[in-house]
């Protein structure tokens, strides 16, 4: 029987995970990295990421050769636990925590007591305390606190900040929010993260924690819902929004972010409901925020729709797919759902839809029949009417030419806003109609 005790082991070698997994061993610590994807172990283990993230390839692959870093679809013992699974949304807009359950029923037999349990998966209120419970009763010879004669484990949140494509650089550089069940806890895990953070750590209780990270995502979609509101209102009462806010921005004090066709992602378009699931009855901002953002891609198809009234069977292009700029990722994302009902609502219509950055036809739209995406010229020169849904950089400046005559919907405002006046003005003497 293998003896071997890790200083750590990471549950989850996934975007968040396995860089976690590499840093540490980068540092010297002994690291276990734990999935339950043969197909994932196996890769870590020739010393490759499984996925694209800049600058991880390196690290994970003198880890491994160092010898530092092994990964296994078993969960060994070691002093601490890093849980980084899936927290994704379950029906009904709670956090499925089935992936977190099984990986606590994965770590019990191994605890022989002094151990860290941290749970680095975004999770709602409530969720380490929960774990906590989980782990006694798997386990009823251990303790969450000091009693006597009882071997004690020590439970921490510790929410995950990084910003994906600089999750290297972040996950060293940003401050780092600690919440333990207990302050002895939080105090062990605060030791073991400066190893690799240079950010500072900041301590604080768990369910705090939990709340800390998802209250920064719900600050952000609070924020946008805003400016997706303005740009609805200011559709119906013939405003320019762009305008609009560039004018209020000039208060010293007002700041109102910049629309779009909606909220996508894993991160802001879930955290908040999170908070609404723990709290239905307060949460009504945050409950409305996700509903105007919700609402917004529909709205652009409503827009669209109308636009093409006098046109059957007319082409669009559709530029963006990803849920923001210059990204891959369509998890989500608003783009994937304007697509979606306009071939509902306009089965007629011919959609050539483009994205720079994503290389298959995402899979809901592939089960309604879209089968390829389109170079950005073929797409403009086939189509009557462009709308333009993510302001990725190769959409910034199009050859005026090739818009000419088209009707032009911008929910990005890169093409209309006042600050790309000069940049565009081409575009106002092709005769381009643009709406926000
Ligand atoms: N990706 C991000 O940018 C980001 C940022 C902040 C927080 N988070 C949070 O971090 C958590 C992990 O996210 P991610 O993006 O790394 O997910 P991911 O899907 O990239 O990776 C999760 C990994 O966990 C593995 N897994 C699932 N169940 C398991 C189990 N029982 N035992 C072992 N392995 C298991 C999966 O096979 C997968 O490889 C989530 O709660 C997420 O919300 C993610």
């Amino acid at each position: 029987m293998d003896e071997t005790v890790f200083d750590v082991a990471v549950i989850g070698l996934g975007y968040i995970g396995l860089p976690t997994a590499a840093s540490f061993a980068a540092k010297g610590k002994k690291v276990a990295g734990v999935d339950v994807k043969q197909a994932t172990v196996d890769a870590v283990n020739r010393g490759e990421v499984p996925f694209v993230e800049p600058d991880m390839g390196v690290v994970v692959s003198g880890a491994v050769s160092l010898g530092n870093l092994v990964a296994m679809t078993t969960v060994p013992a070691a002093d601490a636990f890093i849980i980084a699974v899936p927290t994704p949304l379950a029906e009904g807009n709670g956090a499925d925590l089935s992936y977190l359950l099984s990986a606590a029923r994965a770590v019990a037999p191994v605890l022989r007591g002094g151990e860290l349990v941290i749970l680095e998966s975004t999770s709602p209120p409530g969720t380490t305390q929960r774990l906590g419970a989980y782990l006694l009763e798997l386990r009823p010879d251990l303790s969450l606190d000091a009693l006597p004669g009882r071997n004690q484990v020590h439970v921490v949140h510790s929410p995950e900040r990084v910003l994906p494509g600089r999750i290297m650089i972040e996950m060293v550089t940003n401050d780092r929010v600690i919440g333990g069940l207990t302050e002895e806890g939080a105090l062990l895990a605060k030791r073991l993260y400066e190893v690799i953070c240079q950010g500072e750590i900041l301590l604080t209780d768990a369910t705090t924690a939990e709340m800390t990270k998802l209250v920064e995502n719900t600050f952000r979609d609070v924020n946008i819902a805003f400016a997706n509101e303005l740009s609805m209102i200011c559709d119906k009462l013939g405003i320019d929004v762009w305008k609009l806010i560039e004018l209020a921005n000039h208060h010293p004090r007002v700041n109102v972010l910049r629309p779009g066709p909606g909220v996508g992602g894993h991160c802001i378009a879930v955290d908040p409901w999170f908070i609404v699931d723990a709290v239905p009855e307060l949460a009504t901002l945050t409950r409305t925020a996700r509903e105007v953002n919700d609402a917004k891609p529909h709205h652009v198809v409503a827009q669209t729709v109308a636009a093409l009234e006098a046109r059957p069977g007319a082409s669009i292009a559709v530029l963006g797919l990803a849920f923001k700029a210059n990204i891959d990722d369509v998890r989500e994302s608003p783009s994937v759902t304007v697509v979606e009902e306009l071939l509902r609502q306009i089965p007629d219509a011919r959609l050539l839809l483009v994205d720079p950055n994503v290389e298959e036809v995402p899979a809901p739209l592939a089960a309604l029949g879209i089968s390829r995406l389109h170079p950005l010229d073929e797409a403009l020169a086939g189509s009557d009417l462009v709308l333009l849904l993510v302001d990725h950089d190769e959409f910034l400046s199009p050859d005026p030419r090739a818009l000419a005559g088209k009707t032009i919907i911008d929910t990005r405002g890169i093409w209309t806003q006042p600050k790309q006046e000069e940049a565009t003005r081409g575009l106002a003497t092709v005769g381009a109609t643009a709406s926000a």
